[in-house]
């Protein structure tokens, strides 16, 4: 294999020879290494050539082996384990253990696993005054991100995060507390007391139990939304170097403790663009109203109106591997908690979008989000806790990402460069003789 790229400078005439650097899948590409365009320059004084990403559209900020995505092929892999696989049969904390670890836990390495997450589910009863400050109509998202960095004072030694211990100490913390942190917010924005969690359930059915128990001394939640609540935990864990990923890795590349680092993750999830997009897919669904209004709302994206949600990705462009299992369960789902009304438009969107010039040149697809938050209203999960569920999943991968980096030779301090665009040198100029300029 050819392993270096050569550069022709025609304002030099020089030839660069670049290395490059390969990954280990076979459409994984390869990259050159930004730091050797410094090189390329006309003089000694010369900045040199840099490259320039806005969006990161093509630039790889790390070497991972924790996750694969092609595209093109609507191939996901978690440690080399198809997307599909894990999902019907690995249970999510089996799969956090994998993303951390590098492989699947043994029965007892899983059972150690299980009972460590399971121990440490429980909050400082200090977070129930932290939570009490917020306004009545608070966004759980909102509350989440906060109450996330706030963890970090509870747990000061986490800020050595040299040491591995400490560090799987914070990892298993964090795993275990952000269900709970997710619905005792939920429960302050609805009035409702707090519901602790219950260890003798699982990671899914004892998120179930603190959103949804009320009166009942044992909280039961029907086995098929408990596994299909795993299964989207479990789709949703980890999506290599997304936004909120690059966010994790970009803050705690300063050497930021876990808890603030989770929390800027977690910020970064909040927008619309990104984890936020199951919530807009219902508000649009509700905004659509009835089956036939749905020719007019897309031509209505079409005229750049605005975008449709739940389609399109940065990285798939044929088709969201993620959405077609969630398609397939939410059926099982509505066979449990009968239809409503947003599936039949959900699906006359997807048909015409599908079938729609506009859609089919972009290559925008249905995207994980146009499905679960259909699946998550039909389970009576509120649309603003949509993004908080993707938060609880993601916070495995987030961990993972933050694991490999804290051991990777290559880790500097996130620092991107820039194309200076500004003023050039200029004199400065006195109060008196600056001319007003109309700002308003
Ligand atoms: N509806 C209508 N048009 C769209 C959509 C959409 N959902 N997404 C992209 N387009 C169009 C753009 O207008 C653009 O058209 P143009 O070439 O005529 O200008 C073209 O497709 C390319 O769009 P980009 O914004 O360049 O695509 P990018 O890869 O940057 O964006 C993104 C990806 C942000 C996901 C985008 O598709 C989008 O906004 N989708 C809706 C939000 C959404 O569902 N987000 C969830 C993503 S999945 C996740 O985070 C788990």
């Amino acid at each position: 294999m050819v392993d270096k790229l050569s550069i022709n400078d025609n304002r030099t005439g020089k030839k660069h020879e670049l290395s490059l650097l390969h990954g280990t899948h076979v459409n994984a590409g390869s990259a050159i290494s930004a730091k050797d365009l410094r090189d390329i320059k006309t003089s000694e004084k010369d900045f040199g050539v840099l490259v320039h990403d806005p969006g990161f559209m093509n630039t790889s900020a790390c070497k991972s082996s924790i996750t694969f995505i092609d595209g093109d092929s609507g191939v996901l892999l978690y440690r080399g384990y198809p997307i599909e696989e894990l999902a019907s049969k690995s249970t999510y904390l089996e799969v956090a253990y994998l993303l951390l670890h590098g492989e699947l836990p043994d029965e007892s390495e899983y059972d150690l696993w299980n009972a460590d997450i399971t121990n440490h589910t429980f909050l400082n009863e200090k977070i129930k005054k932290f939570l009490d400050g917020f306004r009545y109509d608070a966004h759980p998202m909102g509350i989440l991100v906060s109450s996330l960095a706030s963890l970090s004072t509870f747990y000061p030694k986490s800020r050595n995060v040299h040491d591995p211990k400490i560090r799987a100490r914070s990892i298993r913390r964090l795993i275990a507390k952000i269900p709970t942190l997710a619905a005792f917010a939920y429960r302050y924005s609805v009035g409702l007391p707090y519901a602790y969690p219950d260890n003798d359930l699982s990671y899914s059915a004892n998120f179930l139990n603190m959103m949804f128990r009320t009166t009942d001394t044992k909280y039961q939640p029907d086995p098929v939304l408990e596994r299909v609540l795993d299964v989207l935990l479990i789709l949703h864990a980890d999506h290599e170097q997304n936004c909120s990923t690059s966010a994790m890795r970009a803050v705690a590349s300063s050497d930021a403790d876990p808890y603030v680092s989770v929390s800027a993750a977690t910020a970064g999830l909040y927008g619309p663009l990104h984890g936020g997009a199951n919530e807009r897919v219902l508000e649009m669904l509700a905004e659509i109203g009835t089956v036939k209004k749905v020719g007019s709302y897309i031509e209505k994206v079409k005229q750049g109106e605005f975008r449709l949600m739940g389609f399109g990705h940065r990285v798939y462009k044929n088709f969201d591997p993620r959405a077609k299992i969630l398609k397939n369960l939410a059926s099982q789902v509505f066979e449990v908690t009968g239809k409503n009304k947003f599936l039949d438009i959900a699906l006359e969107l997807e048909k015409i979008a599908l079938n729609d010039e506009y859609f089919i040149k972009r290559k925008l697809y249905p995207n994980v989000d146009f499905y679960s938050g259909i699946i998550y209203r039909a389970m009576g999960i509120p649309v603003e806790m949509f993004p908080v569920l993707f938060a609880i999943a993601r916070t495995s991968g987030w961990l993972s990402h933050w694991e490999e980096m804290r051991n990777d030779p290559e880790l500097r301090i996130a620092r991107p460069r820039q194309i200076y665009t500004g003023y050039p040198d200029r004199g400065y100029v006195n109060m008196d003789s600056r001319k007003l300029k109309k700002i308003y």
